[in-house]
């Protein structure tokens, strides 16, 4: 008799090539649609699957995980993963793995464009331009802030945080502080040529603010009023981290009051809705979570998001399984 392969459910609509990967090894359900399922749809869709190809979008939770007893492997696509409940993945014997690496790179790209959009302020400056309001050069037209040159501040440096800072210290001779739980060791610091300060000091000294720290309960609303008040008036704030680390509520105040120059969202925290708030205001340029989303970057993500699935098939082991951020 033919054995039965394991059951693999993709969450999202993916690339040709990934479902081809995973077909040699798996019966596998897509989602041709792209539909976003609520929790219930997709406990439906889980019934007795092996393994799910997730995205953050979607919560695995202790209420999953309990009605869903096959599963036995949940590969997240994105190095974020604050989406999956890692103290009830662990009691329901679920191993999880996240897309670290892949992604460094062209979401470091990412943060310099929106960076240098919010600091020169070029959204506002096409939708000026859109709108048939420029009739003439000034020279005091959309002023905007100088990024070579200025003090970048990064919070939380792993390795997206580094390759920002590589690319602002070297390519707009930036300089580069940044915060993190631990320092970096000498030798990475030097490569970054970046300098660990308080928090405190991060957010007084910085021309430029960008957040890239995984997101966890304990850094909920990390940047919040009281943050906020600390920084330069002139400052930028660029967010590609998670939307809850920043009170956005505060923040649109901020920007309103002219206590913050402007902001980068990337991320929000009940995205995709966005604060109404947040829409209404100039200076803020908002981007729709496409930090990581390059062709390339996006299909080397939901690869090897397939491969850990594989290779925990073959030889029950994750090739990149999440660590704790406590760990
Ligand atoms: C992903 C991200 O596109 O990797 C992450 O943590 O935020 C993005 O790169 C998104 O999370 C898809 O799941």
């Amino acid at each position: 008799m033919k054995q039965q392969r394991p059951g693999v459910l993709l969450t999202r609509r993916l690339f040709p090539e990934v479902l081809q990967r995973l077909s040699v090894h798996f019966e596998v359900r897509d989602n041709p649609d792209d539909a976003v399922w609520t929790p219930a749809e997709l406990i439906e869709r889980l019934q007795g699957q092996w393994g799910v190809l997730a995205t953050q979008g979607e919560r695995i939770d202790a209420t999953v995980l309990a009605a869903c007893p096959q599963l036995r492997v949940v590969a997240n696509m994105a190095v974020g993963f604050n989406n999956l409940d890692l103290e009830a993945l662990a009691r329901h014997g679920v191993q999880a793995s996240n897309t670290p690496d892949v992604l460094t790179e062209s979401t470091a790209d990412f943060g310099m464009a929106l960076l240098l959009a919010t600091a020169r302020r070029i959204s506002e400056g096409e939708r000026y331009l859109r709108a048939g309001r420029w009739h003439k050069w000034s020279a005091d037209l959309l002023l905007g802030a100088e990024v070579n040159h200025s003090t970048l501040g990064i919070l939380g440096m792993g390795r997206i945080g580094q390759a920002i800072a590589r690319r602002a210290a070297h390519g707009f001779a930036m300089q580069v502080l940044y915060h993190n739980r631990n320092p970096l060791d000498a030798a990475t610091e030097r490569a970054c040529a970046a300098r660990y300060v308080s928090k405190a000091e991060l957010l007084r000294q910085a021309d430029h603010l960008l957040l890239v720290l995984p997101y966890t309960s304990a850094n909920h609303h990390t940047i919040a009023a009281d943050e906020l008040a600390q920084m330069k008036p002139s400052a930028t704030l660029v967010n590609l981290a998670r939307g809850g680390i920043v009170d956005e509520r505060a923040l649109a105040h901020a920007l309103r009051s002219g206590q913050l120059a402007a902001a980068g969202l990337d991320v929000f925290e009940g995205e995709p809705q966005v604060r109404p708030e947040l829409l209404e205001l100039p200076n803020v340029v908002l981007t729709p979570h496409i930090a990581s989303s390059t062709r390339g970057t996006r299909l080397g993500m939901a690869l090897l998001a397939a491969d850990n699935l594989i290779a925990y098939h073959q030889r029950g082991q994750l090739l990149t399984p999440v660590k704790h951020p406590a760990a």
